[in-house]
């Protein structure tokens, strides 16, 4: 995720105290919340395949890309990685090559600094044909890119972008706040066809309509697997992302999700989901991980370098998170800070009165 305004924004949050006031009854916890984040380890690979969980690598930056390589190899093990691998085509390859050495599957959908034009723009006609070049590259390279049985569990790589009315709570007003396209550059280097607009649904559903000929594939899945892990870049609910009173910009909600993508997971996991159901995002830099109207959401970003320096598990230790290993996805919750947060704390986004650390960024309206 871009945001061009306070370019730290997203990690500060994270460092806040809160003091939570009730209990939230959206956010179920599915089992024991625990404060320490135990890995998988060697000793528990001797009962079959673990599933490793990550998104937005960055590894334009060369902490991030250090970060990859100084990872330790896993046998019998899967990477999932949700996106923002790297803007340059020579970083993706690089980096997807370094993961294929260390993992035995790889599997990778994109996101939104995946298509972006600002570096190697001469290179590509638009972001679609980027898009096309980067699966062509992992094609060669052996990373997986749709629905696939390993093991007997079922992995489903879901395609999707985010569209403006995914944002179904109040705006902040009263305070002079940049517009979507002063705020995201994806504004500014991803280039579309005439007929896909970002700030229109057209983008949301064209991503979306990309999953359609994987569908045969999903249905073997869901016929022959007892756990399903799907996987997206963008975010699928709003209850994924603090609200906008906390956020260092308040808009972000309506640049990270897609109610099609959410649509699409509840068709994988069905409407009330299971203990056997999980989703992977990416693309806001919040660790999370919770379950939501039965499906469990876990988001485990690399992140920016400045990012992880204030985050509340740094997240260099713990990550990639393993969240699948001897048939069953991992027991306990990792702690996170914002949904550790919602957890004992209802969503009250009618309170539109700016967090006091947002705040004293913007000028009121008089
Ligand atoms: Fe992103």
């Amino acid at each position: 995720m871009a945001v061009c305004f306070y370019s730290n924004c997203l990690a500060f949050t994270q460092h806040r105290r809160i003091v939570p006031n009730s209990s939230c009854n959206k956010v179920e916890r599915r089992v024991n919340l625990t404060r320490v984040v135990k890995p998988c380890t060697e000793a528990e690979t001797s009962d079959g395949t673990r599933v490793f969980v990550m998104s937005d690598l960055h590894t334009d930056y060369p902490d991030n890309m250090s970060w990859v390589k100084s990872l330790s190899q896993r046998t019998e093990s899967v990477v999932l990685v949700a996106g923002d691998v790297a803007e340059t085509m020579d970083n993706f390859v690089l980096t997807m090559s370094v993961l294929k050495d260390k993992f035995q599957h790889v599997f990778f959908v994109p996101g939104n600094h995946d298509l972006w034009l600002r570096r190697d723009k001469s290179h590509y006609l638009g972001s679609l044909d980027k898009l096309d070049k980067l699966l062509d590259a992992c094609g060669r390279l052996g990373v997986e890119t749709k629905p696939t049985i390993v093991d007997g569990l079922g992995i489903i790589p879901l395609y999707s972008w985010y569209h403006e009315s995914f944002d179904g709570e109040r705006d902040i007003t009263g305070y002079r706040i940049p517009s979507l396209e002063m705020a995201c550059k994806d504004f500014h280097v991803c280039k579309w066809p005439d007929r896909l607009k970002s700030e229109e649904t057209s983008l949301a559903l064209y991503f979306d309509s990309l999953n359609d000929e994987n569908w045969s594939r999903v249905k073997d899945i869901q016929r022959q697997c007892s756990h399903i892990i799907s996987f997206s870049h963008f975010v699928p609910r709003q209850e994924l992302c603090p609200e906008k009173r906390m956020l260092f910009y308040p808009n972000l909600p309506k640049i990270i999700g897609s109610k099609y993508l959410e649509t699409r997971i509840r068709s994988i996991h069905g409407a009330e989901g299971s203990a056997s159901s999980c989703h992977v995002f990416g693309h806001t830099h919040f660790c999370w991980d919770a379950v939501v109207d039965g499906i469990r959401y876990v988001q485990s970003p690399l992140a920016y370098p400045r990012e992880r320096k204030r985050r509340m598990n740094g997240g260099e230790d713990w990550l990639p998170f393993c969240i699948y290993s001897g048939g069953n996805f991992a027991e306990k919750l990792s702690p996170c800070y914002w949904s550790d947060y919602y957890t004992v704390n209802p969503r009250t986004p009618e309170i539109t009165q700016l967090a006091p650390w947002v705040s004293k960024y913007y000028t009121k309206i008089r």
